[in-house]
């Protein structure tokens, strides 16, 4: 085992550093058994069964302060339905597919946001889209930015992704100075790119590349 390696599914047990677990991988570009990755305000983690009522909370609480800008479905305050995409998506991190994490306290256990690379392309792509939210609570303090620097530098680095793309309304200028902290250059405007709220909404192209990247 490498440096930092842990056995498979003891990851939760570990003090408060970067966890990867190294070992052959199941998926071609996916190195790292499961994503952990503590800062010093925040972890940022792979969800696992036990955080089935306190990500159901999270999105209960925070319905409306989503709603403008990234909504979720009323069923994301069931726990009972977190119960089966915790399966989902923990299967999906292991396939090389996605790595879609939640924000969490340092009890590691109060879901605090949400981080999500998704919809990984290789060849010659080596890209992945990311999105994220914050609990009202807990917006302007800066954990989001701790948050996404972690993940990040696990994404070019454990993840060996070459491009993270973010996108966002115009008008959604939180979201649009935290991309500029990260280092995120706009490239374009994408007309119509979703619909939110029944309405197809313009959205800035953001994206931020891996200068290190290497193909061994
Ligand atoms: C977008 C979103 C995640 C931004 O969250 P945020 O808390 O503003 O982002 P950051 O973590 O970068 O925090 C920045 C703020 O913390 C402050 N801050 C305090 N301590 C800080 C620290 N140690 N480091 C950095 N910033 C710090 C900054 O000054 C800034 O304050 P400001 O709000 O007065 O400008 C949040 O608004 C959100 O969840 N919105 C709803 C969902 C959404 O829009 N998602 C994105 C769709 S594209």
């Amino acid at each position: 085992m490498a440096p930092n390696a842990v056995e498979p599914g003891r990851d939760q047990e570990l003090s408060p550093s970067l966890v990867c677990a190294i070992s052959a991988p199941a998926a071609a570009y996916i190195l790292a058994m499961s994503c952990r990755l503590a800062g010093t305000r925040v972890i940022v983690r792979l969800p696992e069964q036990r955080d089935a009522q306190a990500i159901a909370r999270y999105f209960g609480e925070n319905a409306q302060h989503l709603a403008v800008f990234s909504p979720a479905p009323v069923e994301y305050a069931d726990p009972a339905l977190w119960r089966l995409r915790i399966e989902t998506m923990r299967r999906q991190y292991a396939d090389g597919d996605s790595c879609l994490t939640f924000l969490f306290d340092l009890d590691d256990a109060q879901v605090i946001g949400t981080a999500n690379l998704s919809e990984f392309v290789r060849g010659p792509f080596q890209a992945a889209y990311l999105g994220y939210s914050v609990a009202k609570a807990r917006e302007g303090q800066g954990l989001m930015h701790e948050a996404l620097r972690l993940l990040i530098d696990f994404a070019f680095g454990e993840l060996r992704l070459h491009r993270i793309m973010a996108n966002h309304m115009p008008r959604n200028e939180r979201s649009a100075a935290l991309l500029r902290r990260l280092g995120f250059v706009r490239e374009g405007l994408a007309r119509e790119y979703l619909r939110i709220n029944g309405v197809w909404e313009d959205h800035v192209l953001t994206s931020l590349t891996n200068s290190a990247w290497r193909a061994d």
